[in-house]
């Protein structure tokens, strides 16, 4: 049985101040939702406060990033050792940072062992633009992130990692992915995991959707078998993200 994941990254939204403002706001109607992991992804400035605010819940809380590198001359970076003092989980390979930052999949695999190694709950995410859709180059795209970002990995840490699905034509457009489309895609993701690093693994790897997610949207997602929760950007900044956790935490009830 996976447990459900809801997300919410934020992006490059709320400082310090209003992130310590909004996490007050939702705090405890999360707090009180029971059958789902809830993480919370502040930009790194505002981790500390959002910290202060959760402690003594078992909300969960994560970077957006993370260095490449274990520490040292590094101007700007922040280590994984570091994010682990405050937080528990962290997002790699995000379709940002390999659009606009050039990460490619060799790099995501390096960070994302990195977050292993510091006892940090990696979600990596792999995701098809526009282009590669419209292509019918999907299958050939996501396959080659998997096997790139996500290949040779530790055998004793693999069952840390969660892969988040989000197609790049979906974030932030308002037009999320039908059910079938990410069903499809996630389908697929599972299968490679399992090439990777055998059934087991995969069946026990939680895998996300992200892209458009709403709270009118959410419980649509959340009925196919394959789709573990979500990996919520927008609507994650408003008060709205309290119900669409409440869905994804009901979903998989009894399940
Ligand atoms: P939106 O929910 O704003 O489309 O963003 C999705 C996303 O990128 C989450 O990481």
């Amino acid at each position: 049985m996976r447990t459900p994941i809801a997300a919410g990254n934020w992006k490059m939204n709320f400082g310090p101040r209003q992130a310590a403002q909004f996490a007050s706001v939702i705090r405890d109607p999360l707090r009180a939702i029971s059958g789902a992991e809830i993480v919370l992804f502040p930009p790194f400035i505002s981790i500390p406060a959002v910290h202060q605010i959760l402690a003594g819940t078992t909300i969960g809380l994560g970077a957006q990033n993370l260095s490449d590198q274990p520490g040292g001359a590094y101007t700007g970076e922040v280590a994984a050792s570091m994010i682990a003092e405050l937080c528990q989980w962290v997002i790699v390979g995000h379709s940002e940072r390999r659009h606009y930052y050039g990460e490619t999949d060799a790099l995501v695999n390096s960070k994302t062992r990195l977050a292993l190694s510091a006892n940090l709950t990696p979600i990596v995410c792999v995701g098809e633009d526009l282009e590669d859709r419209e292509a019918n180059l999907t299958e050939r795209v996501i396959t080659t992130q998997v096997r790139g970002s996500l290949g040779d990995l530790p055998a004793e840490q693999i069952g840390r990692v969660v892969v988040a699905y989000e197609p790049v034509w979906a974030i932030g457009t308002g037009r999320a992915a039908t059910r079938q489309d990410a069903e499809d895609v996630i389908q697929l993701i599972r299968a490679l995991m399992s090439e990777l690093y055998g059934q087991g693994v995969a069946d026990n790897t939680r895998i996300l959707y992200g892209g458009s997610v709403t709270a009118a949207n959410i419980g649509e997602f959340m009925a196919s078998p394959q789709i573990d929760g979500a990996l919520v950007g927008g609507a994650s900044l408003k008060p709205e993200f309290v119900d669409i956790a409440n869905v994804i935490a009901s979903s998989k009830a009894g399940a």
